[in-house]
């Protein structure tokens, strides 16, 4: 494989098929900063067009990292209200303060000094590396992992391996145009070569590619079992009120208005008669007994939620998720 016309075909189908999205927006240098940090933490765990909207209005209501390092939590929560996983919203205002008190308000710009900030891993600082400072670094997110196993036709599971991507550096780009070479990959994977039914015939590699030659673009992935957990959530209503507590408890939604629960036995979950639901979380499925109780704890921590604009608070969506259900016992 010629490695100049692989990076050429690929900028080349990047010119013309890109989608606009808002932080590809052309802006001076600290603006991009600014854009790719933010955008990189929501783009963590959230689709694209998921994303858009979130950071129109992130950029609006907190327009620099100034702002950003300064925000009350309440705002910040309010910004990111809907996107679930918020500890990336606090962990990037930690973020934006670390980036002025040690780095003069600019990005550090090595793979260490980023990922020594909060929230930012191996994957992000290998974006941001390659977006905002034009290294020859791509990020392995999914869509990159599929295109690199279609094209090199790796049919086990962990092929892709640091020293694999070192070895295969002429499908890197010889093109000065690092970033958009990174984001061109991430581009082709999530428009053309998609999971399932990839769109070969108008990808600018296919005669590139191993597994559009054979005609076999099944991919091995991880099967992802996650782990099954048991909960009681204690719902507390009165006078149309109900009980949240700030989460201090479990690792999932830190800090954030939950419904009294703890863990229970799997025995006592099977033998409850109370209404259940399940909710998936990334890490684990979650199946909750709800339990209605009618009079108030003596609680210090507690929120009260009044059933009418129960909505258009600050909740996460596991909250809202249970209390919509409560509606239906
Ligand atoms: N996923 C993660 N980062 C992305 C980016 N910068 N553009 C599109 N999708 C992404």
């Amino acid at each position: 494989m010629n490695s100049e016309n692989i990076s050429k075909k690929i900028l080349h189908w990047y010119d013309n098929n890109k989608r606009f999205l808002p932080w590809r927006k052309k802006v001076y240098k600290k603006q991009r900063e600014y854009f790719t940090l933010v955008s990189e933490f929501m783009l963590q765990q959230t689709q694209v067009k998921t994303v858009i909207p979130y950071f129109i209005n992130f950029i609006d209501k907190i327009p620099n990292l100034n702002s950003l390092a300064k925000v009350n939590d309440n705002q910040l929560m309010r910004c990111w209200e809907g996107l679930g996983y918020y500890s990336r919203a606090r962990n990037l205002k930690k973020t934006a303060i670390n980036i002025l008190k040690d780095y003069k308000g600019k990005l550090p710009n090595t793979i260490d000094k980023l990922k020594s900030l909060p929230g930012i891993g191996d994957y992000t600082s290998r974006a941001i590396m390659a977006i905002v400072f034009n290294k020859k670094i791509i990020p392995l997110d999914g869509n990159v992992e599929r295109i690199l196993k279609r094209v090199f036709y790796l049919k086990k599971e962990k092929e892709i391996t640091k020293e694999y991507l070192t070895s295969k550096k002429y499908f890197f780009g010889t093109s000065n145009r690092s970033s958009d070479y990174a984001q061109a990959i991430m581009e082709i994977g999530a428009l053309v070569c998609k999971p399932v039914n990839p769109l070969c015939l108008k990808c600018p590699i296919s005669e590139n590619c191993i597994s559009f030659r054979k005609k076999d673009f099944e991919i091995k992935t991880k099967n992802k079992f996650n782990k099954i957990k048991y909960f009681e959530a204690k719902i507390y209503e009165k006078n149309n009120k109900y009980l949240l507590i700030k989460n201090d408890k479990f690792n999932f939604l830190k800090n954030m208005p939950i419904f009294p629960m703890q863990e229970v036995k799997e025995k006592k979950y099977k033998f409850s008669n109370n209404k259940k639901i399940n909710i998936k979380l990334s890490n684990m499925d979650m199946k909750i007994i709800l339990n209605k109780i009618d009079k108030f704890p003596n609680l210090t921590n507690k929120i009260l939620l009044e059933k009418d604009n129960s909505q258009s608070k600050i909740l996460p969506s596991f909250t809202k998720k249970i209390f919509r259900s409560i509606h239906k016992i």
